[in-house]
């Protein structure tokens, strides 16, 4: 190796050791620069002879190209580098899922809910809300369910420790009955000048709850509650109107109902409600869907009515157990855990 040699070896190991374009233009300057090494031998050739000149001056340009090919290698590397890095930083990847946010989607038993309003919307009933924490006298004395009596152990209630203004005991109420009489009372009150008044047509869908806890059961469920009153209408008003909600709900007309005797202390005759599917994977099988009954004039007179004159039905319904039959879900729970595997399927 001569001089020439050992210096291209020298620059392009100083290039290599460069890490940033910084260490690399200083590198650069110690071989280019204007004092440079090559720069330096250049200078030196004043003295040679020119026959020397030609040579040496050759020599020295050779390496001063591989210098500066070295240096522009280096320099291709570096940015390469960089430009490495930075993608990296800013690293995409599109295979990625999106992050969004879901549009959600109602409860399927809200939904069973806008149903349920929906079909006996069509049919003239109203839609009436009240108070989960009722007072005793709404929950079951109004109801024909007097102190004492044993028909109360039929719901097993949560009572509230706290009476209301007017020293009445409060509980969370066990069923939407009471609002039989709250939505009766209002409408007989508005209509007190009116003969006869117009008829009472509502459901009054909303929580409910109950000590009760199983696959079947749940501590807070939902009712919803229909009433009918006129002065003409009979226990077949009340086949015919809940026959074509279940056939309009369950979207078919292959669909039995059976009216089985029962008891409430708040109709009289009183019927539970049983369908039965033609086909499916329930087909045959009775399945309770909600009580009736004609209201008992006990009742209506706690309406603010007269019983010699108004007379109906009522019926009270479990949407919670609707929405399972619906979608054929096994378990209540599942409907209140929040576990949105479950719910998601519902949108
Ligand atoms: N309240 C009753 C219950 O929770 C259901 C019920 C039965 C409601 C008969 C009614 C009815 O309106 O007429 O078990």
């Amino acid at each position: 190796m001569n001089d020439l040699d050992h210096l291209v070896q020298a620059a392009a190991d100083e290039f290599s050791a460069a890490a940033t374009p910084a260490d690399l233009e200083n590198a650069k300057a110690r071989y280019l620069g204007k004092a440079g090494r090559l720069t330096e031998l250049l200078k030196g050739m004043a003295a040679l002879s020119p026959d020397e000149k030609k040579t040496r001056g050759a020599e020295i340009n050779a390496a001063k190209q591989l210098v500066e090919s070295a240096l522009n290698a280096r320099r291709h590397a570096l940015a390469e580098a960089e430009l490495e890095l930075q993608l990296r930083a800013e690293a995409l990847d599109v295979t990625l899922p999106g992050r969004h946010r879901g549009i959600g989607g109602l409860h399927p038993v809200s939904r069973t809910m806008e149903r349920i309003e929906a079909i006996f919307g069509s049919m003239g009933f109203d839609v009436a809300d009240g108070p989960e924490i009722e007072t005793d006298w709404m929950s079951f004395t109004a109801l024909n369910n007097p102190e004492n009596h044993p028909a109360r152990s039929m719901q097993d209630t949560f009572y509230v420790d706290m009476k209301d203004a007017e020293g009445r005991w409060l509980n969370l109420r066990p069923h939407t009955s009471p609002m039989q009489v709250r939505y009766a009372r209002a409408h007989a009150a508005r209509y007190a000048g009116r003969d006869p008044m117009p008829e009472i047509r509502v459901i009054a869908p909303g929580r409910t709850y109950r000590v009760d806890s199983d696959a079947t059961h749940s501590p807070m469920f939902h009712q919803c509650e229909g009433l009918w009153i006129g002065e003409n209408v009979s226990f077949k008003d009340l086949k015919a109107v809940f026959t074509d909600f279940c056939r309009t709900f369950f979207e078919t007309d292959d669909l039995q109902l059976r009216f089985r005797p029962s008891y409430f202390p708040f109709t009289e005759p009183s019927a539970e409600i049983d369908i039965a599917f033609a086909s499916g994977p329930l087909k045959g099988r009775w399945l309770e869907v909600a009580g009736s009954g004609q209201v008992h004039p006990d009742v209506v007179r706690n309406f603010g009515l007269d019983p010699e004159r108004y007379i109906g039905f009522a019926f009270g319904m479990g949407p919670d157990r609707l929405t399972m039959l619906r979608y054929g879900v096994a378990d209540l729970r599942l409907f209140f855990d929040g576990d949105l595997r479950f719910l998601s399927q519902f949108k």
